[in-house]
């Protein structure tokens, strides 16, 4: 049993010896699309939906898959039962494959499979008891006519740059406009804001990831009868907020109590934002009961 392991085309190593060449067009021009997916109890939590995006998202990028979706199952699987902890991080990586150095995609027959399975770190408690802070970037969300942000595909330099933005001025995550100064998501997760009693997440037409937790919480908060919208949200209306959070499935929901220099709401975690947390958490205790 192990910590971290990763699997590569279905030879496991330990996370030191674990190679690939660097005529991968992953590494040479991030051809490669991925999901992120967290086991609870050692579930797989929300898996079909997550390789429904990975086959939607490799697909967007003309990018066809040398193995089987039953095979990539099984290997999921095989590296869940050898690690130990209950809360695993399982990242799936397809690229392209190696080929010559030429952008054409053809210059690769093979995909490159890689599978990272590792413990997912504890987070700081204080990030959901206090909540966190964000910075509106400058770094605008790519339009959906360049890569189109709702494949998760390996190219992520905006997002990289955004967290730099962050880090450098002391918050915890960044928010990307689109081009028309609308809301988009964060770096690696989606966001939300809470008007009276109304849910509000900005439109995927706004350009950005159909994250599998965002849609789990348009669904729960509908059959809990909270009033749910997806609508553009400016920085203005953010701001002016009662509640804010973000969303991703490794870190759930994350109140968020300052944008820029701007306090949301009280300062504080929002009780509605609570609400929809304990909501979330009982539908993925459902999940793997
Ligand atoms: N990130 N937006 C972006 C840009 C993301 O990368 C992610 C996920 C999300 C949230 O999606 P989901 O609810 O399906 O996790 C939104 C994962 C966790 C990652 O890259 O680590």
């Amino acid at each position: 049993m192990s910590k971290e392991i990763i699997s590569i085309n279905g030879t496991i190593s330990k996370p030191g010896e674990a190679l690939i060449s660097v005529m991968d067009r992953g590494f040479l021009y991030g051809d490669s699309v991925y999901e992120v997916t967290l086991t609870y109890n050692k579930i797989p939590f929300l898996l079909d939906e997550h390789l429904d995006r990975l086959y939607r998202s490799a697909k967007s990028i003309h990018m066809k898959f040398s193995f089987s979706r039953e095979d990539l199952v099984n290997e999921i699987f095989k590296i869940v039962e050898k690690l130990t902890g209950d809360r695993l991080y399982i990242r799936i990586i397809v690229t392209r494959g190696i080929g010559e150095i030429n952008l054409d995609p053809a210059a690769s027959k093979t995909n490159n499979l890689v599978i990272i399975g590792r413990q997912l770190p504890v987070y700081p408690k204080s990030w959901y008891t206090e909540g966190v802070s964000l910075i509106v970037s400058d770094v605008l969300r790519n339009s959906k006519r360049s890569i189109d942000p709702n494949v998760k595909s390996g190219n992520y330099l905006n997002n990289v740059l955004a967290m730099a933005e962050a880090k450098e001025k002391g918050a915890f995550d960044a928010m990307m406009l689109n081009h028309k100064g609308n809301i988009t998501e964060g770096t690696t997760s989606n966001i939300w804001i809470v008007e009276g009693s109304k849910f509000i997440t900005p439109p995927l037409e706004a350009g950005l990831l159909g994250g599998i937790t965002r849609k789990s919480l348009l669904i729960l908060a509908s059959k809990n009868g909270l009033e749910v919208s997806e609508e553009n949200i400016t920085p203005e209306r953010l701001k002016k907020a009662d509640e804010c959070f973000l969303t991703s499935s490794t870190k759930e929901i994350v109140p968020i109590i300052k944008v820029d220099e701007t306090l949301i709401g009280t300062g504080k975690p929002g009780a509605k934002t609570q609400n929809l947390h304990q909501i979330y958490k009982k539908f993925v205790m459902e999940y793997i009961s």
